[in-house]
């Protein structure tokens, strides 16, 4: 029999996430999205958090199901704890804090950026410390990873996030939300270099993405004045060339900051590292470089419970349990 069984839930923006981790070793990972949103061009947090309280419980049993096990098996529960979208995580809160006092069972809190980061340790061991570049819906940031629990920012955006960027981007050329998976596929039947967008001129540690957005408006502004039909006509090199932009300014950053704390070791997490263009050129970087590169599974890199579950299974390790006080926090500092 297993020594600790961890069922986690990840609430906190779109998708709702159950996951089973037994002795560090991940049995399940269930992931219900969010339709809902489609229509809307982006995700309604009121939708979103009504979504989340229809799904949870069939979500939660498919995972516990999935691994195998029944419920009295489970001895720890964890939760995304933040950041997020606060509605969206009082869903996965209260669920887990009702399972634990029901069950007897310790809770612990994960913060989703740190469990981005630590989605690395479901079935590869990178080394301390690395330096993991974390792209997601809401966030870029590049992570000095000193240890399980130990990391810091060391790189960030001034405004826009890089999944931003491409949902953004993506909704000007009339594309379904979230705009990134779609730019992704069009992309690889596009000439990158049609068209050039400016890169941003900001310090050393930082990002900005606000810019790009602006350009690529102005760009097709002007252009579908003197041809209306200029986006579809040239819908593939838009999204390849507006990819490699943002791939472009990740990847510089990156190699610069790497270089600067001399690091031999890059990881790429968060929902925007499914993209294949940054996944391929993000592996060539540390190639060129001779430095090691971990990129996860996709069902690991957009928001799943597997991730919430690796980082309580360390919580845990270190005795880092949290009290049935412990309030959702829309923002969380790493
Ligand atoms: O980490 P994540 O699932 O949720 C947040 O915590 O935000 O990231 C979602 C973001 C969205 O902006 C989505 O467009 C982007 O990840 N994304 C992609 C791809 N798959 C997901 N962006 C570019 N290419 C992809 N293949
Ligand atoms: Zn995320």
């Amino acid at each position: 029999m297993y020594h600790s069984v961890i069922l986690a839930i990840e609430s906190s923006c779109d998708d709702t996430s159950a996951a089973i981790c037994a002795d560090g070793k991940i049995l399940a990972n269930v992931i219900a999205g969010q339709k809902v949103h489609e229509q809307w061009g982006g995700v309604v947090p009121e939708l979103a958090s009504r979504a989340h309280q229809q799904n949870i419980v069939p979500v939660v049993n498919a995972a516990i199901s999935q691994a195998g096990i029944n419920r009295e098996d489970v001895t720890t529960v964890a939760f995304t704890r933040g950041p997020g979208l606060i509605g969206s995580l009082l869903v996965g809160v209260s669920f887990a804090k009702a399972f634990a006092l029901a069950q007897h069972l310790p809770l612990v809190e994960v913060n989703h950026m740190q469990a981005h980061v630590l989605a690395h340790f479901i079935d590869s061991r990178p080394k301390f410390p690395f330096l993991c570049l974390t792209v997601s819906g809401g966030h870029t940031q590049l992570v000095l990873v000193k240890d399980y629990l130990q990391m810091e920012i060391v790189g960030e955006t001034l405004d826009d996030a890089a999944g931003e960027a491409f949902d953004k981007t993506a909704k000007l050329l009339g594309l379904p939300y979230p705009g990134g998976p779609m730019m992704d596929k069009l992309a690889k039947q596009g000439n990158a270099t049609s068209f050039r967008f400016p890169e941003p001129q900001v310090g050393e540690n930082e990002f900005s993405f606000s810019g790009l957005k602006t350009s690529v408006l102005y760009f097709l502004q002007k252009e579908t004045k003197a041809n209306p039909n200029f986006v579809e006509q040239n819908l593939a090199d838009l999204c390849a060339s507006i990819q490699k932009t943002i791939v472009d300014i990740l990847l510089k950053k990156t190699e610069h900051i790497a270089k600067k704390y001399s690091t031999t070791e890059i990881a790429l997490a968060g929902g925007v590292s499914a993209n294949s263009e940054l996944r391929e050129r993000f592996t060539a970087l540390g190639v060129k470089n001779n430095w090691g590169v971990y990129i996860p599974a996709f069902e690991y890199c957009t928001d799943n419970a597997a991730m919430i579950a690796i980082a309580a299974h360390y919580k845990c390790l270190d005795k880092k349990f949290a009290s049935q006080q412990t309030e959702p926090l829309a923002r969380y500092a790493l």
